[in-house]
């Protein structure tokens, strides 16, 4: 058995840690998360632990993030349990500030990318990406880490992380790392176990059809032609409805013609009240 994590859950509190291991000459990395942990998180928490000396992991259901039809109540939650997987990962340090330390009475910024922002998952979900930004500046600011890591699974989180980064100058390495999948190839999400059983059968047909569909376009098949085809058959699979398949510039996520420039395939699909997002390179 690992010994208990050490949690902290205030900022005083996390950068007195930090300072530590910095006087100590350590490099430190950081993970956030929200929680309901999974093998995606702890591959996130191994690959900090091989790239720094010592591991932070954030716990924060950010309800900015949510819109108010959103899923932020019955999101799961299970801080004994993260913790406890997060000490067999190598994690040295919980932070688990609640609402008050993160928005504390009179709280009145939002952080808004531009850009990269605006598509796909901008378009279905407005608010996200505000509610992202904001959350993941105050996380890098408060900690000020060498280095946080991101799961490529949230492709495009990952590309808006970046720029933010970038156009604010905020001194973290944002390190993407490669998407952990089930043995089925359905990409591993805490939204998983919302599916019941017939659904998690439908949910493994979506990496099939976006292998498709990367094949038809390296195979000469019109970009829309492509999205199109495969978005049928995201239907005719028995998802309920699809919100998008799109081919797009791997780093801008605008539309594309070619495949001249590095691509990635992106979508969104909904299986009854429960909705996948999966990317792949093409
Ligand atoms: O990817 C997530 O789990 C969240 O969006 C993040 C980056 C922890 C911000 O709340």
């Amino acid at each position: 058995m690992n010994a208990p994590l050490p949690v902290v859950r205030d900022v005083p509190s996390l950068r007195n840690e930090i300072a530590a291991w910095r006087k100590a000459g350590l490099r430190v990395g950081l993970v956030p998360t929200m929680g309901a942990l999974h093998e995606g998180h702890l591959s996130l928490v191994r690959t900090a632990k091989e790239k720094a000396d010592r591991v932070v992991t954030t716990l924060f259901v950010n309800p900015r993030q949510f819109a108010p039809h959103e899923d932020f109540e019955r999101y799961p939650r299970d801080e004994a349990g993260d913790s406890a997987m997060l000490a067999s990962a190598g994690c040295d340090l919980l932070y688990a500030p609640d609402r008050a330390v993160m928005y504390p009475e009179g709280f009145a910024t939002n952080v808004i990318v531009t850009d990269v922002s605006t598509p796909l998952e901008g378009e279905f979900r407005p608010h996200f990406f505000g509610g992202v930004a904001t959350v993941v500046s105050k996380l890098l600011l408060q900690s000020l880490p060498d280095a946080a890591f991101f799961g490529e699974k949230d492709y495009q989180q990952l590309q808006v992380i970046k720029r933010m980064t970038r156009d604010l100058d905020i001194p973290v390495a944002i390190e993407g790392c490669a998407t952990v999948r089930e043995s089925d190839g359905l990409a591993m999400s805490s939204r998983n176990a919302y599916l019941n059983a017939d659904e998690r059968k439908i949910a493994a047909r979506l990496n099939l059809i976006m292998h498709d569909a990367i094949k038809a376009a390296r195979a000469g098949a019109a970009i829309a032609s492509a999205e199109a085809q495969a978005s049928r058959h995201i239907t005719a699979a028995g998802f309920t409805s699809v919100d998008y398949i799109a081919i797009r510039d791997a780093e801008t996520l605008a539309p594309i013609t070619d495949l001249s420039r590095p691509a990635r395939i992106l979508a969104a699909a909904w299986l009854g009240k429960t909705r996948l997002i999966d990317n792949m390179a093409v």
